[in-house]
């Protein structure tokens, strides 16, 4: 049911449904420039590694390192102490998508970030760029391009903005000694075929420490000011995104074509940290493991909204799930105790648990695996939880976070309907064949 609505949006937003009646009771005065904007559009989504000709087991190790630094960012940005001169961002993540900025249009890629808000892209005259595969965006070639005044609300929804000569400058720092620095100015930019004026992103001219090979900047899809789906005034998004490894492109959906989709149940709460505004968290009671519900206390998941810390987000940049350490390791008993099979040494390919499988796969049996959330249990399809990294191996595609927090990663997420919709304050979740049409 949910699978074949899907394909049939699929289908409708083949056609491009764009400049709709503008809905113009805005949440905020900020967004008010927009309202004569696209209401909804279709981006294409590229996992990183595509098309590198990696093995499976070199795919997931990869995604398991990225992950595993992105996990390290995302606790980072609880601890930073304030007053630092830069704030730290994930800044990172698993899917590319293809858009163009300035006029005429200059094309790039660009990561997709639910972990953070700015949108950025290098830009001329560079002090110091990474190589790119587009040419480096000019902002003196195009003629929509402007500055923003340091009295914009958005030069002022960064952490720390600077002001010279009434320019709005940006550093953004990522944790792990990537920064990228600029000027913000106002851009038009465009998705496929539907171009939106006038949005705010950083021109970094400073960019330091980013791999060469996963694009050109970067597209925050936070919670935060500055972020794409914020600019747009939309308060829906969804993604569906294929498995690791699948030469199928995933996808995201925005606006109202987003708005057509009721995923419904089951679905999760949204919370906002006044801490960290950016972050997805979302409302998880409990796990089962099989018929057991494990003895985990809920407090576990929950967010101190007094200090930020705790809490479980929802992400499309982490690769694996992680749970506080208490959580994980009630899971990973129960999967020991559950599965019948010799536990061996995983760490080789980034994973913490592997079973032997055996030499008939139809004695493989897998429990099933169930999150508890407040609006209905989602029990996860088995190869969203148990992987083959190669012959005669599975391995859980969960680990432990040291600081409190807990990542609901992408993984987990595969062949989902993952709908976003920060209006109602719900995620809502439906099975689906990402990518088919
Ligand atoms: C982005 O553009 C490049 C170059 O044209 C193309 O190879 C790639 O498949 C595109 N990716 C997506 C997700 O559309
Ligand atoms: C892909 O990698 C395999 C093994 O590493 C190699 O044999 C093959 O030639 C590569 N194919 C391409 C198109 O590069
Ligand atoms: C970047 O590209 C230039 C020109 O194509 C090349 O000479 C240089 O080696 C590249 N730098 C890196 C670090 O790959
Ligand atoms: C662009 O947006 C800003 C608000 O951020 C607004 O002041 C300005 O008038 C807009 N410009 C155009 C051309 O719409
Ligand atoms: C969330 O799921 C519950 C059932 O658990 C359902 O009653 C409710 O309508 C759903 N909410 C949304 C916004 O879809
Ligand atoms: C944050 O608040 C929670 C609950 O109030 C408390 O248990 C925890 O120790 C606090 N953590 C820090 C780092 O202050
Ligand atoms: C697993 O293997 C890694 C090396 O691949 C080693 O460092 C680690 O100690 C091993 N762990 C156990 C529990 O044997």
């Amino acid at each position: 049911m949910a699978s074949s609505l899907y394909s049939f949006l699929l289908a409708l937003s083949i056609v491009y449904i764009f400049v709709a009646p503008t809905h113009s009771t805005s949440r905020t005065a900020l967004n008010h420039r927009h309202e004569a904007k696209v209401t909804g559009f279709q981006i294409m989504l590229e996992h990183v590694d595509s098309g590198k000709n990696l093995t499976k087991f070199q795919l997931l190790e990869r995604a398991i390192e990225r992950g595993s630094r992105r996990l390290q960012r995302l606790e980072a940005m609880l601890n930073g102490p304030s007053g630092v001169e830069t704030s730290v961002y994930a800044g990172d993540g698993e899917y590319l998508m293809n858009l163009s900025i300035g006029t005429p249009a200059q094309p790039f890629s660009a990561i997709m970030d639910t972990g953070s808000d700015l949108i950025w892209t290098q830009c001329q005259p560079c002090t110091q760029c990474f190589n790119q595969s587009t040419p480096i965006f000019n902002p003196q070639g195009s003629s929509s391009f402007s500055t923003l005044p340091c009295s914009s609300q958005l030069c002022q929804a960064l952490s720390s903005p600077t002001c010279s000569n009434n320019f709005c400058q940006y550093t953004y720092g990522y944790g792990d000694g990537s920064e990228t620095q600029g000027s913000m100015g106002t851009e038009t930019l465009t998705f496929g075929s539907v171009s939106i004026p006038n949005i705010t992103f950083g021109c970094g001219e400073n960019n330091q420490g980013f791999g060469q090979g996963n694009g050109a900047g970067l597209v925050g899809m936070g919670r935060g000011p500055l972020s794409l789906p914020s600019q747009l005034d939309v308060t829906k998004f969804s993604y569906c995104m294929t498995p690791i490894g699948s030469s199928t492109p995933s996808n995201l959906l925005l606006g109202s074509l987003a708005n057509s989709v009721t995923a419904g149940s089951p679905n999760t709460t949204l919370i906002q940290s006044s801490q960290i505004p950016t972050f997805y968290y979302i409302t998880l009671n409990g796990l089962s493991v099989g018929s057991t519900r494990l003895p985990i206390d809920p407090s576990a998941f929950a967010l101190n909204s007094n200090n930020g810390t705790g809490g479980i987000i929802i992400d499309s940049g982490t690769t694996l799930t992680y749970f506080v350490n208490n959580a994980y390791q009630s899971v990973r008993q129960e999967f020991i105790s559950q599965i019948n099979l010799p536990v061996v040494n995983g760490s080789s390919s980034g994973f913490d648990l592997c079973f032997q499988t055996p030499s008939d796969p139809s004695n493989l049996q897998i429990p099933t695996f169930v999150m508890h959330f407040d609006g209905g249990d989602l029990e996860l399809p088995s190869e969203n939880y148990f992987i083959s990294p190669s012959n005669g191996l599975i391995c859980l595609a969960m680990g432990s976070s040291s600081q409190g927090m807990s990542i609901f990663g992408n993984i987990q997420q595969q062949n989902m309907l993952v709908v976003y919709d920060t209006g109602n304050s719900v995620v809502s979740f439906a099975s689906a064949q990402c990518g088919a049409s």
